[in-house]
């Protein structure tokens, strides 16, 4: 079975996260499948609006432990991008709409990628979390520029110093997603908006979507790039070798000593 599976109808690329059994944890290789498949869709003039989702239960568990305790991503080597760092610079300027349906856990860049999706739909039982000081680590994929713009700082600190879940509502109320529906009808909701955007000329969807994002592209990039070479070197430190270690072992993390 595969783990990122790409369909194109009716203009929509739909891509869906599918790695259940392991809650749809992000392993290296579904980075590479989606920076591809999105590259692929950006290109491809059939496809005019893209979806991103899980199933009802589950939208995702972030990266892969067991990928971050063995096969760690270093830094940020421009010439040779590790796949994450090829997945957030591709969503990041994606030129098209993307659409985004969201249930259950979307932990780490599970909640970190849907700041570059347009609309975000939400199941009521979505619960949103990022919490990379927890893992012994720091922000990614320039949320701490826009996680921060978007909610407010006082709230942004909540989110991303305590790194506890929140939940559909508070997530709508914070201005991360545009919706909250029942969870077995997001994915319904989000080929409906699709459908609608579809619909419309493709031309004014880019330039609108440029014009919106212009301002902040360069330092969205740059920041995701910092941001992963602190990530990098701090995947490496004992905080995080004993928060995944823990995690692996199912026991709480103890940071007495880090
Ligand atoms: N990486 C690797 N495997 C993961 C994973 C991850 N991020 N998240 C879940 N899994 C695996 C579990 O190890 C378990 O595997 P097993 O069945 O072989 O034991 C399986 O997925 C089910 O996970 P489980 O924890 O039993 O599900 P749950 O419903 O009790 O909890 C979560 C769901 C998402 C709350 C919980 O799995 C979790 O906190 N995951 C880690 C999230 C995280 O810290 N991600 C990194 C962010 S940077």
């Amino acid at each position: 079975m595969t783990d990122i599976l790409t369909q194109t109808e009716n203009g929509i690329c739909t891509i869906t996260l599918n790695r259940v059994d392991k809650k749809n944890s992000i392993t290296e290789a579904m980075y590479a499948a989606l920076a591809d498949a999105l590259a692929a869709a950006k290109d491809d003039t059939a496809v005019r609006v893209l979806v991103l989702q899980g199933d009802a239960k589950v939208f995702s568990a972030g990266n892969d432990i067991g990928d971050f305790l063995n096969a760690p991503p270093a830094g940020v080597d421009s010439t040779n991008p590790r796949p994450v760092f090829r997945f957030l610079h591709g969503i990041a300027a994606f030129p098209k709409p993307i659409v985004a349906a969201v249930c259950g856990p979307a932990v780490g860049i599970g909640t970190t990628m849907l700041l570059h999706c347009d609309l975000v739909i939400a199941g009521d039982n979505a619960a949103f979390s990022m919490p990379f000081v927890n893992l012994g680590l720091c922000p990614e994929a320039a949320s701490s520029l826009l996680v921060p713009r978007l909610m407010g700082y006082q709230r942004a600190a909540e989110a991303l110093l305590l790194g506890e879940p929140f939940m559909a509502e508070a997530a709508l109320e914070a201005g991360l997603v545009n919706r909250v529906v029942p969870p077995t009808e997001a994915n319904n909701v989000a080929q409906a908006w699709a459908t609608k955007l579809a619909a419309k000329p493709l031309t004014s969807l880019i330039e609108t979507k440029r014009l919106m994002k212009k301002h902040l592209a360069a330092t969205v990039a740059q920041t995701m790039d910092e941001e992963g070479l602190s990530f990098g070197r701090m995947l490496r430190e004992p905080a995080a070798r004993e928060a995944f270690g823990a995690f692996m072992e199912r026991r709480k993390p103890d940071f007495s000593k880090v």
